[in-house]
């Protein structure tokens, strides 16, 4: 037992924030850090940690509670396993108050399994640098390929002994469980006979997100041996290769500084590259990537970068990671190595620098990747490029959010040198045929079907909002407040109220009374930058508004800017509306765009509950009652929005 002298201690000294940053990217929003639940897979941030109330709270899946209560749920950590790894993170002494072999039975076998492979991993590591054998046979052979001591250590690089059950014999002696041995794949029992899976061969142990040892991948020696080259550990309760990333404990917080992660293929690639000081880097370990493993990724960036050399088959794993990490709604460029080199040999006698110009100079967006395909092939073959261009709209079609589809086919249209006009229609073709397969499956995953796919209703809702709020933040206008009151027949009637105010409090409080949220992260930003500006100084002074901003933002505030007046008034005038003086039309203009934003969203959420009740059937009165209320309140906002008009 762990004395509660030292759980104390935990407590007080661990911080939420550090604990679940070491899993989750956590970006400051306000007094508090968001980001994305590592327990679903949302793509808005609604993972939410206080630093204050030292307590955590996911918004998609419901759960929460303190830094003890993450390790339990993320790492499926017992109560006094997770004591142990904070006490372990903040360098907390161990008091024990007993330790006795009920403890040890009462241990789980996920637990068992745990152990034996992280003694298994001391003892390979040992064996590597205390034995003879180990130096002369798997010491040099890791110096040879230019690992350097610190590198070994670091890694946890070991090596087993040719002797056929030297390991596992010593194992047992030492009191480790034949059955979690076996469990493990560490060793192979022949008539009660101990044979070592990995014996004489260099090892190269395999880290969860936190650093514990889940499996082992162990190379052989001698390339002319014919066995496989590389041996790993068999799938087990604590190791399932299609959801681990080698490298990842290495990598995670290197990743998402630098928001960004390579990908190779190889054990020796990520070390090599780690060494060199490129350290955002994890490697699939040989398999096909997949969605579990790119799941991890996201947690702590959206963009990976695939490394691949180019002599192999590897081209349509690429090409089947590209589709899947587009559509995880994530970004993907595409970095191929010469002619038989991989990231490992390719660096060995390179310099950093030279290492970071050809992955700078060398990584391309998917469609550059695939239309370098074409190139090479045969530029002039018009049913090739008519072949490779379907296969790029293929891959923009798989992409969730409707902008970047669009921003992808311009860009493609002009490497492509096809009308854009041409791509949207294939795209539209493969996104309704894609929507009719997706429905006759059930599966809701797509979000919103807008007809036209070059209008993003929400995103340009937001956008109108951004520009009222920067040209006439700060005017006073006069708004019609509808006010709502039962006639003397116990209708409702509204009661319309002309109130004056500044736009700016106008848009603040009609968004926050329908607690409405920017669903696009600029303009989210940029909303809260320009309240608080509008709040504080009354004002935007502009230049040093601007200079608070970062380039993007203020790139896209400047253009609309430039555009003054006539950027927002000219769609009024379009529709034939009489104006008769400018302030009216910004009234107006404003009611306008508030109440468009309300009654998409409730649009938006009707549809959410109606696809509910096509699964749900225990609580469809209660979901049935709600789409009634949103009925009612989008019938008043069209009430509304036409007395508006
Ligand atoms: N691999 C495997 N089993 C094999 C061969 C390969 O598990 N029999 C995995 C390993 O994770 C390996 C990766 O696939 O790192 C890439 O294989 P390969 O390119 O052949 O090996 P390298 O990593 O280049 O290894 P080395 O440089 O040591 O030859
Ligand atoms: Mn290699």
């Amino acid at each position: 037992m762990i004395s509660k002298n030292t759980i104390d201690k935990v407590f007080e000294q661990s911080r939420v924030e550090e604990v679940v940053g070491d899993f989750v990217q956590l970006k400051k929003a306000g007094s508090n850090y968001k980001g994305l639940s590592p327990f679903s897979n949302e793509k808005t941030p609604s993972f939410v940690v206080s630093p204050v109330k030292q307590i955590w709270k996911d918004f998609s899946s419901g759960k929460g509670g303190n830094s003890i209560a993450f390790l339990m749920e993320h790492e499926h950590f017992t109560y006094p396993e997770a004591i142990k790894y904070l006490a372990k993170k903040y360098n907390i002494e161990i008091e024990e108050t007993q330790l006795n072999n009920e403890d040890k039975e009462k241990a789980s076998e996920r637990e068992s399994l745990y152990i034996v492979s992280e003694f298994a991993k001391d003892f390979f590591k040992k064996c590597l640098v205390d034995s003879q054998e180990g130096r002369t046979i798997g010491l040099s052979y890791f110096q040879e390929r230019g690992f350097s001591n610190e590198t070994i250590d670091d890694f946890d690089l070991g090596f087993s002994p040719k002797e056929m059950g030297y390991f596992s014999k010593i194992a047992l002696k030492k009191g480790y469980d034949k059955n979690f041995l076996e469990k493990t794949g560490l060793s192979i029992f022949n008539n009660n006979n101990p044979v070592d899976r990995f014996r004489g061969r260099v090892i190269f142990p395999i880290h969860s997100m936190s650093g514990r040892i889940l499996g082992f991948g162990a190379r052989i020696l001698n390339n002319e041996i014919k066995t496989a080259k590389y041996l790993n550990s068999p799938e087990s309760l604590i190791y399932n290769k299609s959801k681990v990333l080698y490298g990842i404990y290495y990598a995670k917080q290197h990743i998402a500084k630098l928001d960004n992660c390579y990908i190779v293929e190889g054990y020796t690639d990520v070390i090599q590259l780690h060494q060199k000081g490129i350290k955002n880097v994890v490697s699939s370990s040989g398999t096909a990537l997949t969605n579990d493993q790119i799941t991890l990724i996201r947690r702590l960036t959206p963009n990976i970068t695939m490394l691949y050399d180019s002599d192999k088959a590897g081209v349509n794993a690429t090409l089947r990671g590209i589709d899947m990490i587009l559509s995880a709604g994530m970004n993907v460029s595409i970095c191929a190595f010469p002619e038989g080199q991989d990231p490992d040999s390719f660096s060995q006698e390179r310099s950093i620098e030279e290492i970071k110009d050809f992955l700078n100079q060398n990584s391309k967006d998917f469609i550059q990747f695939k239309a370098s395909i074409l190139a090479k092939k045969s530029a002039d073959d018009p049913i090739l490029k008519a072949k490779i261009i379907n296969e790029i709209v293929s891959s923009v079609s798989v992409i969730p959010d409707r902008i970047k589809q669009e921003i992808y086919v311009k860009h493609c249209s002009k490497i492509m040198d096809v009308s854009e006009d041409v791509l949207f229609n294939s795209l539209a073709q493969l996104n309704k045929s894609e929507v009719s397969f997706l429905s006759k499956r059930k599966v809701t995953k797509i979000q919103k079907t807008p007809k036209n796919i070059k209008v993003d209703i929400l995103f340009e809702l937001e956008k109108k909002i951004i520009e009222i709020l920067l040209l006439y933040g700060n005017h006073k206008e006069k708004f019609e407040e509808v006010i709502l009151k039962n006639n003397n027949n116990g209708e409702i009637i509204m009661e319309p109220t002309i109130v004056e105010s500044l736009v700016y409090e106008k848009i603040f409080l009609d968004l926050q009374q329908d607690e409405i949220e920017f669903a696009n992260e600029s303009f989210k930003t940029l909303y809260e930058t320009i309240i608080h500006e509008l709040q504080k100084n009354g004002k935007l002074v502009l230049d040093v508004f601007l200079n608070s901003l970062d380039s993007d933002l203020s790139t896209h505030v400047t253009s609309i800017l430039m555009n003054e007046d006539q950027y927002q008034l000219h769609d009024w005038f379009s529709k034939n509306i009489v104006v008769k003086d400018k302030k009216k039309v910004i009234s107006q203009l404003v009611s306008e765009t508030i109440l468009s934003l309300r009654s998409y969203l409730i649009n938006e959420k009707v549809k959410e509950l109606q696809e509910l009740t096509n699964k749900e059937s225990e609580n469809n009165n209660e979901i049935l009652e709600e789409i009634t209320d949103y009925y009612k309140l989008k019938s008043l906002l069209s009430k509304k929005l036409n007395r508006v008009l």
